[in-house]
């Protein structure tokens, strides 16, 4: 067997604990309150199978406030629980922990400038600290990963929307224990809009639909697994955690009824580790428009997503060129991820588009999108290496520690940083918190096409090095985080802090 990362510098950490578990047991239950199991030796090691587009797609419920605070903010309450909720068809309900339990959470949405607060009540039995990824928030409501809100209470965060459109999600960043709380169903989407984009006439309101794609993995009962080892060859499962069954919103390779007409939709790649190549088995377009942050100048037009873990796009597609009757899928075509312990065949296929009705369109996607401001002249250069060493994933050879800052980034400033995957055959999907920024270029060349825009997230895939460049324009003073988005690298430390400076 291999040494459980994380052993050499914790000495007993959570991962000893669970492989001690594993010894000899069959389903044991993971240390947090047996929501989690590892999966029963023997089992095959693949949930239960599931027939491909017989459940609906199911729209994340949207957030209401349920008042205002006494400063007149919107206020919403989030409890988070674990709850009981129907997935695999013919099976028992799942266990998950879910904000108002449910998963995904609820969808908050609010305009450009708007300020609100969410209540986080932590109802389960662990600490959770709430981030919202790609928010400009204040170093205080951000969710620090060591500033945990202990079972029984709460913590209010203020939101302020951002300047521009953009499509956030908010999820649980508790220290060494994101990957679990996360798959546990602790995310959910966060929308900003801004005047320009709704100005537009693009699809909106019930046009306007979140696609959350997670995988995950099954026992027998329908009950989450998570799985550290390859249940077959008993190693770590080093690119981290994955799943065999696809869930859209949560549910399992889902069918959307569609119109023939344009469908716009805020896609999540919100699988633990595994990265996405989208495609539709139509071999068609999509139009991209968006990724995380802004419109983009123009829309992209693409027959192939790239999508590592946590990077989000808005992607137009026009059912009107199927005739009702048509079915479409939307197809994973990434291959060879060196972390995959599943047949690649289990996870082609997302979810279907089914073409029911005929409709008038009046939506378009207008060829001007939103108009870029042009890159500053950067002032300040750093280099950051990703890669594995000593049992432990690592940024310039450096594991997380509280206290340690290892940039500080000046208001006023603009940065430009290289990122280097430092080999090991790895992908690290890259994000800083609080800025965001636009992809220089990868390997000397000009990135993706969809890569264009304003990004908080960048895949940095095996070799690669990456470019980015961003101003320091958020008047903020504090401590954030910057790490993989690989939620088991992240929980194996390869995460570090950045301070900002006014
Ligand atoms: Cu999704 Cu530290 O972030
Ligand atoms: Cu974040
Ligand atoms: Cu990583």
């Amino acid at each position: 067997m291999t040494v459980p990362t994380g052993e050499e510098r914790h000495g007993v950490t959570r991962r000893t604990v669970i492989k001690a578990g594993l010894a000899g047991a069959t389903a044991t239950a993971l240390p947090l309150g047996g929501l989690l199991r590892v999966i029963a030796e023997g089992s095959g090691g693949n949930s239960p199978p599931v027939t491909s587009f017989s459940v609906p797609l199911p729209r994340p419920p949207k957030a209401i406030p349920v008042g205002t605070t006494p400063e007149g903010l919107p206020l919403y309450v989030f409890h988070e629980r674990e709850a009981l909720v129907p997935i695999l068809p013919g099976l028992p309900p799942t266990k998950i922990w879910g904000y108002e339990g449910t998963t995904p959470g609820p969808t908050i949405s609010m305009r450009a400038g708007q300020k609100i607060v969410v209540r986080q009540v932590n109802e389960l039995t662990t600490g959770t600290t709430t981030h919202l990824h790609g928010g400009d928030t204040d170093a205080v409501y951000d969710g620090y990963p060591t500033q945990l809100v202990p079972p029984g209470s709460s913590f209010d965060h203020v939101y302020t929307g951002e300047g521009e459109t953009a499509t956030l999600w908010y999820h649980d960043h508790a220290i060494h224990r994101t990957g679990e709380n996360v798959y546990a169903g602790l995310a959910g989407m966060f929308l900003v809009s801004d005047a320009n984009e709704r100005s537009l006439p693009l699809p909106k309101g019930r046009f306007d639909v979140p696609l959350v794609i997670q995988d995950r993995l099954f026992d027998k009962d329908a009950q989450l697994v998570y799985p550290f080892e390859d249940p077959r060859t008993h190693q770590v499962l080093q690119q981290g955690v994955f799943g065999d069954t696809f869930l859209v919103n949560g549910a399992p390779r889902p069918f959307m009824r569609v119109a023939r007409r344009k469908y716009r939709f805020r896609v999540l790649n919100g699988c633990n580790a595994r990265v996405l190549t989208l495609a539709l088995s139509t071999g068609e377009a999509m139009t991209v428009i968006a990724s995380e942050h802004q419109l983009f100048e123009h829309p992209v037009d693409t027959t192939t997503l790239h999508m590592a873990t946590s990077e989000r796009y808005q992607v137009v597609i026009d059912f009107s060129k199927y005739p009702v009757g048509s079915k479409i899928v939307l197809r994973n075509e990434f291959e060879g991820d060196p972390g995959d312990p599943f047949s690649e065949a289990l996870t082609r296929e997302i979810m279907r588009f089914d073409v029911v009705a005929d409709v008038k369109d009046p939506s378009s996607v207008p060829a001007d999108l939103a108009p870029q401001e042009p890159l500053g002249v950067p002032t300040v250069h750093r280099t950051w290496e990703f890669h594995r060493s000593g049992g432990q994933w690592r940024i310039n050879d450096e594991v997380f520690e509280e206290n340690r800052v290892d940039a500080v980034l000046k208001n006023g400033t603009t940065e430009l940083w290289t990122l280097v995957n430092g080999g090991g055959g790895w992908i690290h999907p890259i994000h800083p918190h609080l800025v965001s920024f636009k992809v220089l270029d990868r390997n000397g060349s000009p990135p993706e096409p969809w890569e264009v825009g304003a990004k908080d997230t960048v895949s940095l895939g095996q070799g690669d090095v990456v470019r980015i460049q961003f101003d320091v324009d958020e008047n903020k003073e504090g401590k954030y985080v910057f790490h993989c988005h690989n939620v088991e690298h992240e929980d194996d430390d390869m995460m570090t802090n950045i301070q900002f400076v006014l």
